[in-house]
């Protein structure tokens, strides 16, 4: 992967870079296609990354659908795809991480413990593998992309990290790998998080700025989904991840949730329209 890099930098040309754990759909896909607008070629790399998985999560049974994964990248113009392997990529004796303090202790990283130091410690090996000069990752998970963006600030990075949308189904149900665990009915429930989203979209809106009477909406409404178990719903500034008393920077609404065994998140990116005017843009 190196040498193939490493060729193509000597090309000049301008590497893209989109990293997954594989189990692709459209929020994937969507990375792709925002990376094939700056860049060509773009390189991919499927790893289920046993470092960022805690004792008793989901590791063993993360859904893992490779042949049919390359087959959909190579038809979204992926040019190569890196399929590490976990012996290669964790020799034994291995013991060098990377952590960045502060934002990953919160929110993800109060619940699962290692989570972060995982994600970062693998997406600085993938980037010095790859050499990308962009790379893409998603706000769905929008704390992982923040330290990401740290990282790559504080590491002196060379590539640039580039952050895409949410892509949602029809009915608003963020996609992610982990909706394959959900049973139609919960798949059903799952529409919660959007609908709590969308409501205080809708107060945000009407001129609703406290972030206790925003989040006890998102709260009455989760709450009313008997099958979901709240982790967290907070407003945090979306520079700092430290949480608001009023929304009047650019901030994002977060939840966490648990649907029987599955652990769902989802959010919204609210932000000051330019103009000044005290108008609020939504990205949900
Ligand atoms: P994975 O969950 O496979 O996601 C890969 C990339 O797709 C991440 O940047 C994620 O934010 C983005 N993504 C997932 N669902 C999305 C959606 N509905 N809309 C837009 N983007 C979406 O995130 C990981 O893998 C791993 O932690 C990784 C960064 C690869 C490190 O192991």
């Amino acid at each position: 992967m190196k040498e193939a890099s490493r060729q193509a930098r000597a090309e000049s040309r301008i590497i893209g870079f989109v990293p997954t754990m594989g189990a692709l759909h459209a929020g994937h896909i969507s990375l792709v296609e925002r990376a094939k607008r700056d860049c060509d070629p773009v390189i991919a790399s499927i790893f289920v990354n046993p470092k960022q998985f805690g004792p008793h999560e989901d590791y063993k049974k993360y859904p893992r659908t490779v042949e049919k994964d390359a087959e959909q990248f190579a038809a979204g113009g992926v040019r190569a795809l890196f399929l590490p392997e976990a012996a290669e990529m964790y020799p034994p004796g291995f013991s060098t991480y990377v952590n960045v303090d502060g934002v990953s202790e919160r929110l993800e990283g109060r619940t699962r413990s290692g989570h972060f130091r995982g994600v970062t410690t693998v997406v600085l090996k993938l980037l010095e593998i790859v050499q990308p000069n962009f790379a893409y990752f998603g706000r769905k998970d929008a704390q992982q992309a923040k330290l990401i963006s740290i990282m790559a600030r504080d590491l002196n990075l060379d590539a640039e990290i580039v952050l895409g949308p949410i892509v949602r189904e029809p009915n608003g149900l963020a996609m992610s790998s982990r909706n394959a665990y959900l049973t139609p009915d919960e798949r059903a429930a799952a529409t919660v998080l959007h609908r709590a989203l969308a409501a205080a979209q809708k107060d945000l809106a009407a001129g609703e700025r406290s972030a206790m009477q925003l989040q006890s909406k998102l709260r009455g409404i989760l709450d009313a989904e008997p099958r979901i178990k709240i982790d967290y719903v907070e407003i945090v500034d979306a520079d700092s991840f430290e949480p608001v008393v009023s929304v009047s920077r650019s901030s994002y609404v977060l939840l966490a949730v648990y649907l029987g065994k599955t652990r769902l998140i989802d959010n919204m990116l609210i932000e000051p329209a330019e103009s000044g005017s005290g108008t609020l843009i939504f990205h949900l």
